[in-house]
């Protein structure tokens, strides 16, 4: 057995059950590329300092060359024994180059190392849902156009409510995306200041230059306090967070598109290429991937509790706990990828069932508060507007017909303000014309807001 890089004060090496439960290198691998630019960084720095020579820093800037060829290649050996992404690295670093790789390690703890290594792959993983957040953005921006002027009920309850563009509808969707990548980048802010130099815990008396490190990192600065430094993970928390807010939002569409494609709803067609049959029920032709969508939500909520439920409790400093971070937000970060491209997938492969949606549309009095409105107009107060409406709908629930079926006699029953210019107001049609406060499901306005989402995401 290899002698650890720590093996000075060891006499026994450790167990191998011991070994198989504290190694991380099965999944912290994929830090290796930030772990050799953070490696890069700190070499270059201690030799502007003068705490290692510049042919040691070239040697090792060589052999972390070498080693992530040799990773992209499938040919680097990744050991068990070596524990961490780290400590592989260094070690084999030693077996490429020999003595200067021993230099590498110079006011450099693995507590300010990973937590480097982990803020950058953070800051990329950022960077790749957010544009996974534009993609879903431009799908959903794009269905709106091949629908525009589909009318659609609008829920509260789950219970028909009002008449709405299915373009308002969509576009809701893309204002939560927004601020989900708002919600990002506000945590990736946050979240860029370099930890390296911070070292175990204390900082180090050698004349290292943190800021120096910083910059090279394309970090704002270096963190301010070196406990802080190597202790918070509120950085991941935030993510996480902002991940499972994501993850709340697309199943919250995936439910509403799962509705739509049901034999009740009957809204939407998925495509063929989005379905899932059943292997028993040859009729069978289910929207899984949306499904799934609001499932793997549960995965991102849980990475989200498990990293909470990590950190609760633990005194300051680095405690190995902490090595339990790095699977949750990987899994989070996996998880919230795939969600959001199989939505945009999704959204490219649906049609909306035109002629079954007008079908539908008269039913559920979706009409009856433009028709309060009406009454507004004509000087009466809401209150009594509201009770007069809905007099007229249970009258029509008694005949079973639509309030635009009510004759003006049978209007005037009721109050004698009714004219005739009352049935502009009525059938779903009128009724979408007449909204026009700002941000509401009238048509000019959804425009506006649709022609300003086109720009924004560079649609043409
Ligand atoms: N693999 C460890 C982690 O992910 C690196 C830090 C280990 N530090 C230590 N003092 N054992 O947290």
């Amino acid at each position: 057995k290899e002698v650890k890089l720590w093996g000075g004060r060891f006499e026994e090496s450790v167990t191998d059950a011991v070994e198989k439960f504290t190694e991380s290198i099965s999944y912290d691998k994929a830090l290796y590329k930030h772990d050799i630019m953070g490696s890069k960084a700190h070499a270059s720095m201690l030799a502007k300092q003068g705490l290692i020579s510049d042919s040691d820093k070239n040697s090792i800037l060589r052999g972390l060359d070498e080693i992530e060829r040799q990773i992209e290649a499938g040919k680097f050996m990744w050991r068990t024994d070596r524990e961490d992404v780290h400590m592989n690295i260094e070690a084999a670093l030693t077996d490429i180059i020999g003595e200067p790789a021993k230099k590498l390690h110079t006011a450099r703890s693995r507590n300010d190392q990973v937590l480097t290594d982990f803020r950058l792959w953070c800051r990329d993983a950022i960077d790749t849902i957010v544009r996974s957040i534009q993609r879903l953005q431009v799908a959903l921006v794009k269905l709106a156009l091949k629908n525009e002027g589909l009318i659609v009920p609008g829920y509260t309850h789950l219970q028909r409510a009002q008449p709405v563009l299915l373009q308002h509808l969509l576009l809701a969707y893309v204002e939560q995306l927004e601020r989900d990548a708002g919600r990002l980048q506000d945590c990736r802010v946050r979240m860029n200041f370099c930890p390296l130099g911070a070292c175990a815990l204390a900082g180090t008396g050698l004349p290292i230059d943190r800021f120096m490190t910083a910059e090279a990192l394309e970090f704002t600065a270096p963190m301010r306090n070196s406990i802080d430094a190597v202790s918070d993970r509120d950085f991941v928390l935030e993510f996480l967070s902002a991940n499972s807010i994501i993850a709340i939002h697309l199943s919250r569409l995936g439910e509403e598109w799962v509705l739509w494609a049901s034999e009740e709803f009957g809204f939407i067609t998925p495509s063929d290429s989005v379905s899932t049959g059943s292997s028993i029920m040859p009729q069978k032709k289910n929207p899984d991937p949306m499904e799934l969508v609001r499932g793997k939500s549960a995965r991102v909520i849980g990475d989200l509790v498990t990293l909470l439920t990590l950190c609760k409790g633990l005194p300051l400093a680095y405690n190995r706990d902490l090595q339990e971070d790095k699977e949750p937000t990987f899994d989070s970060v996996k998880t919230i990828v795939g969600m959001l491209e199989v939505s945009a997938e999704f959204a490219q492969n649906i049609t909306f069932n035109v002629e079954r949606i007008k079908k539908a549309l008269p039913a559920g009095y979706l009409d009856a508060t433009t028709l309060a409105d009406y009454l507004v107009n004509k000087q009466i107060p809401f209150r009594t507007s509201h009770d007069i409406v809905g007099k007229a709908v249970a009258l029509c629930v008694s005949k079973e017909c639509q309030l635009q079926d009510l004759s003006l006699d049978e209007m005037r029953s009721l109050n004698p303000v009714f004219d005739k210019d009352v049935y502009e107001y009525l059938g779903v049609e009128n009724a979408i014309r007449k909204f026009s406060s700002f941000g509401s499901t009238g048509s000019a306005c959804v425009t506006e807001q649709l022609h300003s989402w086109v720009a924004k995401l560079g649609i043409n």
